[in-house]
């Protein structure tokens, strides 16, 4: 029994809320591609102006991410990859699964940090996020890191829905999971084409003008 109620809920909060969370995110960026600054900035504001906004992120994104993010990295260090004996779908899936988690673990830490944290320290404010990423996906390193980063945590997402109902008992034939594999992968295309639409999106010129008001505030103000 070792473990077994903590790999349980890592396994649920995975699904609710943090998958949930994630096709909500490429939901709301994908409003840039789609109404540009002004799209992306009613997107920001509404969400912000949800009631009781800390206590919705604490409990729905902060502390599950938290807990399976930690969690997710104990596990990865204590896997056991089969690959060598047995090359299955089933074990490259369990490879890639721990793989992608160590990658997207990296890439939200350093996002959150540059994106929701600086907000916190007051550099930049929530109208200004578009140019404030604007400015962050021309530089061509950040742009391959977005990529990569996004990737890992879409396939992550979307593999970790299939294996959920595999481990959970709802999809237990072959065919049940053949079938939910091919709706995992079309999971898996369409919200990293969402978050992918909104990356290209943030390099156009209409991000540009207000990346250059925020330059010139701070160095009016700096
Ligand atoms: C095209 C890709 C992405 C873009 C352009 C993007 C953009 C942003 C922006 C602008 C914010 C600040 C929002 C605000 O505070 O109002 C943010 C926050 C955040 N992003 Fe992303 N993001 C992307 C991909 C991802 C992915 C793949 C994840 C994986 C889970 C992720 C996780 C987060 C988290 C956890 C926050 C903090 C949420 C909060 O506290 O409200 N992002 N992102």
């Amino acid at each position: 029994m070792k473990g077994y109620y903590a790999r349980k809920v890592h396994s649920l909060l995975g699904l609710v809320p943090l998958s949930l969370f994630l096709i909500e995110h490429a939901i709301t960026n994908y409003a840039a591609f789609d109404g540009g600054q002004a799209g992306f900035q009613k997107a920001v504001r509404s969400l912000n102006d949800l009631p009781l906004v800390f206590f919705l992120e604490l409990f729905f994104i902060w502390l599950p991410l938290l807990f399976h993010g930690v969690y997710g990295l104990y596990i990865a260090y204590q896997a056991q990859p089969n690959i060598g004996h047995f090359n299955t779908e089933r074990n490259w899936r369990y490879v890639l699964q721990r793989v992608s988690g160590v990658v997207a673990f990296v890439f939200i830490v350093w996002h959150v940090y540059s994106t929701r944290f600086q907000i916190s320290l007051g550099n930049v404010t929530h109208d200004e996020l578009g140019g404030w990423m604007h400015d962050m996906v021309t530089q061509p390193g950040y742009f391959v890191f977005f990529l990569v980063g996004v990737i890992a945590t879409t396939f992550h997402f979307a593999n970790g829905v299939w294996a959920f109902l595999v481990s959970w008992g709802i999809t237990v034939g072959p065919r049940a999971q053949r079938i939910s594999s091919y709706i995992c992968m079309g999971l898996f295309v369409a919200v990293t084409a969402l978050f992918m639409l909104s990356l290209f999106a943030f390099r156009g010129e209409e991000f540009a003008n207000t990346a250059s008001v925020v330059t010139t505030l701070k160095t009016l103000i700096g």
